[in-house]
């Protein structure tokens, strides 16, 4: 080799280790900002979005990433912690549960095992049950769950203290430790309770339950039975049992069967025997549905839908469909019944029932709010991959969504990231307005969980009248791991916990 090409090749070195520090540089400098400190506030993530209102609180229009968004002077009413939004203190409970959380190895009924998590020894925990009205009041013991338990009631617009998120509205609950929920059930319908702290993983394995709230007049059907449906290590279980659940129901018998999808993904239910009506999607009743046959109804994940069946006058057995061939059969004298294939056709909820007041006028929104969901490679606190954005934005610098209490709220919610995402707003039951551009005609459609197909857009309202600090995420447990998680706030409320610190808060 001669000196000119040595030179040569030691130019090319340099030059080449020059592009490298040149490339690595930024990325090196992306991967050090994504790094997430021991404990933060949620208050301090991301930047404030007003939807175009005018504040009235000081230091919450720029980013400030050391006092937060939340209202601190200003002219508003002084800065409340959300510890203070409870149900009355002094209440007598009507309803009082407690809850008792173990790690443990279980077995199905079919004898498959299961290493997850139970509450009072099983999982799916107990039903609790309510009427409306009642104050309901769960305490909730974590006996031997390592990484701390909390519960959120999904669905209930419970105040905000009692929500249950971890490094939102408390500390997780170490083992060996206690926390008392307090709530009054506000409507009747169905809802679930399920652990948010590292909730995909404590979810998945089992620390949920179902909460049925009756209504206070209506009579109730003859019969009412919930059907939960939950995947243990990839076996469908319905109400913890992999095969059929049966229930009695005498012929000409008004059946409700509430439909609980704690999946991460949206399922089909669909009835095999006999007409159908949805009588309720997420706890609040539909106006005028229609009967319906070979139909089949998409219940979001976290969502819930209320199936009312009429039993056959001939005494022949009825077949609800939770997401396969098996499900809840309803009979009497015999539990024969056939399984039914998914039918074509799917019910359109855009234009499914009649039309009802909302009690609120959302033409007249005092804010707009986009949620506009996308995807692009980057830094999640430290790991290279694919993530979720909002609004552009990776997680954690998301928006902040502002609200004041009494707000008529609009949402856009976009999604462009090429996967289906159930988003789920806590404390809120908001309205669908339209699809595509496409207006709403049927029942009022009240909603906390809405699945957002690839390539839709929705818009959605509701009224901002449950102060506090709420998450506003994805239920794909796993997604909201991914980043896609924002917050509402309502200006002056604050929140006095971090994710991560000393009590290990990890509520995704
Ligand atoms: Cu069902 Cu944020 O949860
Ligand atoms: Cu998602």
């Amino acid at each position: 080799m001669n000196a000119t090409r040595r030179r040569g090749a030691r130019l090319r070195l340099v030059l080449a280790g020059a592009a490298t520090i040149a490339l690595l540089g930024p990325v090196a400098w992306l991967w050090q900002d994504s790094l997430m400190p021991g404990a933060y506030s949620v208050m301090d993530m991301g930047y404030a979005d007003h939807g175009g209102a005018l504040t009235h609180v000081a230091g919450t229009s720029a980013h400030s990433a050391h006092s937060g968004h939340g209202g601190h002077g200003g002219q508003m009413a002084p800065a409340r912690s959300l510890t203070s939004l409870t149900a009355d203190p002094e209440r007598t409970p009507d309803v009082a549960v407690t809850l008792v959380a173990r790690k443990q190895r279980f077995r199905l009924p079919t004898g498959r095992e299961v290493d997850g998590y139970t509450l009072n020894g099983t999982s799916p925990g107990p039903v609790i049950h309510a009427t409306v009205g009642q104050l309901v009041q769960v305490r909730l013991v974590n006996e031997s769950v390592p990484d701390g338990i909390t519960l959120h009631w999904h669905g209930v617009d419970v105040p905000n203290a009692a929500d249950g998120v971890a490094g939102v509205t408390q500390d997780a609950v170490g083992v060996g430790r206690s926390f008392t929920y307090r709530f009054v059930a506000d409507r009747a319908g169905t809802f679930w309770y399920h652990s948010h702290q590292v909730s995909h993983e404590q979810v998945r394995r089992g620390l949920l339950g179902a909460l049925v709230v009756a209504p206070a007049a209506r009579p109730p059907a003859a019969v009412d039975v919930v059907a939960l449906l939950h995947l243990y290590d990839g076996a469908r279980t319905v109400n913890g049992r992999e095969g059929d659940v049966r229930t009695e129901a005498a012929p000409g018998a008004r059946v409700r069967v509430r439909v609980i999808n704690t999946e991460n993904g949206q399922t089909p239910v669909w009835v095999g025997g006999a007409p159908f009506r949805l009588a309720a999607v997420d706890g609040t009743d539909l106006h005028e549905p229609a009967v319906v046959r070979d139909t089949a109804v998409l219940v979001t994940a976290g969502g819930r839908a209320d199936i009312e069946v009429t039993m056959p006058e001939d005494g022949s057995p009825v077949r609800v469909h939770v997401g396969g061939p098996t499900g809840v059969v309803l009979g009497s004298r015999s539990y024969d019944a056939p399984a039914a294939p998914r039918p074509a056709t799917t019910l359109d909820l855009l234009s499914y029932g009649t039309p009802a007041p909302l009690g609120f006028d959302p033409d007249r929104p005092d804010r707009r709010f986009d949620y506009e969901i996308g995807r692009r490679p980057g830094f999640l606190d430290g790991r290279p991959g694919i993530w979720w954005t909002i609004n552009g934005h990776m997680f954690p610098d998301v928006p902040m969504f502002v609200v004041a209490e009494g707000d008529v709220v609009r949402v856009r919610i976009v999604n462009d990231s090429s996967e289906p995402h159930p988003m789920h707003l806590h404390g809120h039951h908001a309205v669908v307005l339209s699809r595509g551009g496409v207006r709403a005609t049927g029942s009022p459609w009240w909603v906390d969980s809405l699945e957002v197909g690839t390539g839709e857009t929705y818009e959605i309202a509701f009224v901002a009248d449950n102060p506090g600090v709420w998450m506003d995420h994805c239920h794909n447990l796993p997604h909201a791991t991914e980043g896609l998680v924002a917050h509402l706030m309502y200006e002056g409320v604050t929140t006095p916990f971090t994710v991560g610190g000393t009590a290990g808060n990890e509520p995704e």
